[in-house]
């Protein structure tokens, strides 16, 4: 996988060699059960944790029961090429993530079948994280510096294509979906409550012992000693981890290190613009 294109689809980019056009125009006709989840982030936000959450509130906190597979394998992404067809006959609970924007997507999803999590991110970080992650992901072109890659992240010349444009089109559905809104700092801040309001939502009753297991292999820390949580085990044609490591600094406020004073103004400046009519409030500050 050395493509590094973007194809152009409907107004959005795929990764050419792992992303099919033909197939991910079908995905809006799938049929959904009231059992089926679907994470749903923008690159970058906490996709790999809430894979990871997910499965351990399915297997009561037994970390072994979940250790046979990676996590993208327990819960794909709907998107990959060939994973589309798999998903119709797979059993339920059919448990999913996807980057895509909410127009590809089953529209029975808002009559209320089946369940939404969707997980943002401070999308300062979430700029940083992607540049430190185009830098190992060979599917992904590298960026020529810094600079160059935030005015790409702003323009939505990415994977993903705008951040604004992903946010506030799934959120204006949201009355209209089972939807959890989650961020990552709420995570970070309070893992156990965070962890409580998911399992709460996937309608799992989970013991103390059993919950605080989730939270416990679900940290930052714990993750990356699990190869499988954390895409250690895969092979160095995806990505370069000589370069970096997926699991990175998992932290809030690393683009304090990365902006100068005027990009972080010039963020500022498109962020209140991008997102002046939208109704969701953040616990981050911008
Ligand atoms: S991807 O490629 O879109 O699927 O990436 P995604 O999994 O969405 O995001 C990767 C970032 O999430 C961080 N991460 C975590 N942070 C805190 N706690 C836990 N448990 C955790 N697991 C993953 C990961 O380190 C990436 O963020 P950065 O800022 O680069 O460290």
């Amino acid at each position: 996988i050395n493509n590094h294109e973007l194809v152009k689809f409907k107004g959005f980019k795929l990764i050419m060699g792992i992303h099919d056009p033909e197939d991910v125009d079908q995905i809006c006709n799938l049929e959904i059960r009231d059992s089926d989840v679907f994470v749903v982030t923008y690159p970058k936000s906490g996709t790999i944790w809430m894979q990871q959450i997910l499965l351990l509130v399915e297997a009561k906190g037994d970390l072994a029961a979940i250790s046979t597979f990676s996590n993208s394998e327990l819960i794909p992404w709907i998107e990959l090429d060939g994973r589309r067809q798999a998903f119709i006959t797979a059993p339920s609970p059919r448990l999913r993530v996807t980057h895509l924007q909410y127009k590809f997507m089953p529209a029975a999803l808002r009559q209320k079948k089946g369940k939404v999590i969707y997980v943002a991110r401070n999308p300062k970080d979430v700029l940083v994280s992607y540049f430190h992650f185009h830098n190992i992901a060979n599917m992904l072109e590298t960026p020529k510096d810094f600079a160059d890659f935030f005015e790409k992240f702003l323009r939505g010349d990415v994977f993903g294509c705008s951040w604004f444009e992903h946010i506030k089109t799934w959120c204006s559905q949201k009355d209209d979906m089972n939807m959890l809104f989650i961020t990552y700092e709420e995570m970070i801040q309070d893992l156990k409550s965070a962890v409580e309001r998911i399992s709460v939502f996937m309608e799992r009753e989970l013991t103390d012992e059993q919950l605080a297991n989730v939270v416990k292999y679900s940290t930052f820390k714990n993750m990356k000693k699990i190869p499988q949580a954390n895409y250690e085990h895969v092979s160095p044609k995806m990505f370069s981890q000589h370069r970096g490591r997926f699991m990175r600094k998992g932290t809030i406020g690393d683009w304090k290190n990365h902006f100068t004073v005027a990009q972080n103004e010039r963020f500022d400046e498109v962020f209140h613009r991008e997102m002046k009519d939208c109704a969701l409030s953040f616990i981050w500050d911008i």
